[in-house]
């Protein structure tokens, strides 16, 4: 149980424990389960995708005594949810190792932290400016210019705590409409197109990467992930060795994701990053030799990194609000792999699952 020396392998049998309990944290147990792992999630909201296929704590991130009772209850501690505040991953790593850890969480958490490390770490980013009130907007527009884009530096998803600023965006009052929270403002990118690369490193500081792939966006949400994405080589090659780089300057443990935009002119510029296991790598559960699922579970448990060699060529299709209630067409399509997550509610912009198709490589 705790009192791990810190670099253990943690061998099948040991029990992991997922700090929330959305669909990432469901397909993390899948995968940790088919490897013989036990897990444990940690998560306030009862009823919670993950919940219907693991052990399940439901206690709020400020219940000191429900933290170092699970703590005390995992081997080994990771997260699918990365605003767990740096508080209860600093308790529950008084008792038992957290990978990613705290300072990695800090960074990822916050728009202008992440921004200002990557900035440090040799890496491109869109032009930015912090903004913590309306004359700060002003001022930062003046610097950055139109069209720009004004986002909320912590808490946001699928677009959600953004606005757009465009050549004739009124943007009196703009400020406050985003709740008066501490903000960046970023350049709008024209980009040619959008990757991520899915990077994970080990316990022995061991490196591996799935290979760039393709996210096309509907309505802000992550609607279809190609892969291989439409990339020439040495984009390819450039994109992974960002994913590299920051993953080895935050001295990581776990899987990172590294969103990015690409330029005509053959730049590549981080758009944000996520520690945890990403939409955008779905496909790998069908389409690749290990899932990014498994991945997590070698990296944390200090299991030697798996093969991210792609089996074909895939597209990934989330299922979007109401587009689940289509299960049975997807059932009757050839090569389609269904996955739904179990949520009892449909609602608009709701991730509720996704299909994977794996392709034979073209001739
Ligand atoms: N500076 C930008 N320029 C152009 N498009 C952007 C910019 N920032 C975000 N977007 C678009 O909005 C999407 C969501 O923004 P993102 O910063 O990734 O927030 P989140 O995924 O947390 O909602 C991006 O994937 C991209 O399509
Ligand atoms: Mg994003």
């Amino acid at each position: 149980m705790s009192n791990n020396p810190p670099n253990r392998t943690l061998p099948p049998g040991s029990t992991i424990g997922i700090l929330g309990g959305g669909q990432l944290g469901r397909m993390l147990v899948l995968a940790a389960a088919r490897l013989g792992y036990r897990c444990r999630i940690f998560e306030p909201q009862v009823d919670c995708p993950a919940s219907h296929v693991a052990d399940h704590l439901a206690a709020g991130y400020d219940d000191l005594a429900a933290l170092d009772a699970f703590a005390k209850s995992v081997d080994v501690i990771t997260l699918e949810f990365e605003n767990v505040p740096i508080a209860a991953a600093e308790r529950l790593a008084e008792t038992v190792p957290v990978r990613p850890g705290a300072q990695a969480l800090a960074v990822a958490q916050d728009r202008a932290e992440e921004k200002t490390f990557l900035s440090l770490a040799g890496i491109e980013t869109a032009p930015w400016a912090p903004v913590a009130s309306q004359a700060d907007l002003e001022a930062a527009l003046d610097k950055i210019g139109r069209p720009a884009v004004l986002k909320t530096a912590r808490l946001g998803y699928d677009g959600k705590g953004q606005a757009g600023i465009k050549t004739d965006t009124d943007i009196d009052g703009l400020f406050d409409t985003l709740g008066g929270v501490p903000c960046v403002l970023e350049g709008f990118v024209d980009f040619d197109l959008e990757i991520s690369v899915l990077a994970a490193r080990g316990l022995d500081g061991q490196i591996a990467c799935f290979e760039p792939v393709e996210n096309i966006h509907r309505d802000h949400i992550l609607h279809r992930t190609l892969v291989p994405a439409g990339v020439a080589a040495d984009i390819a090659a450039k994109a992974e060795n960002i994913a590299r780089t920051t993953i080895a300057a935050l001295d990581y443990i776990g899987l990172l994701a590294v969103e990015m935009f690409v330029l005509r002119d053959g730049r590549v510029l981080v758009n944000e990053m996520a520690p945890r296991p990403h939409n955008s790598g779905h496909w790998t559960i069908d389409g690749a030799a290990t899932s990014q699922f498994e991945q997590v579970v070698r990296a944390v448990c200090g299991l030697p990194l798996g093969d991210t060699t792609r089996v074909g060529r895939c597209e990934m299709v989330n299922l979007i609000g109401s587009e689940s209630d289509d299960w049975e067409k997807f059932l009757g399509e050839p090569g389609a792999r269904l996955h739904l997550y179990g949520k009892a509610e449909s609602r608009p912009g709701r991730k509720m699952g996704h299909v994977n198709y794996v392709w034979p490589e073209k001739a």
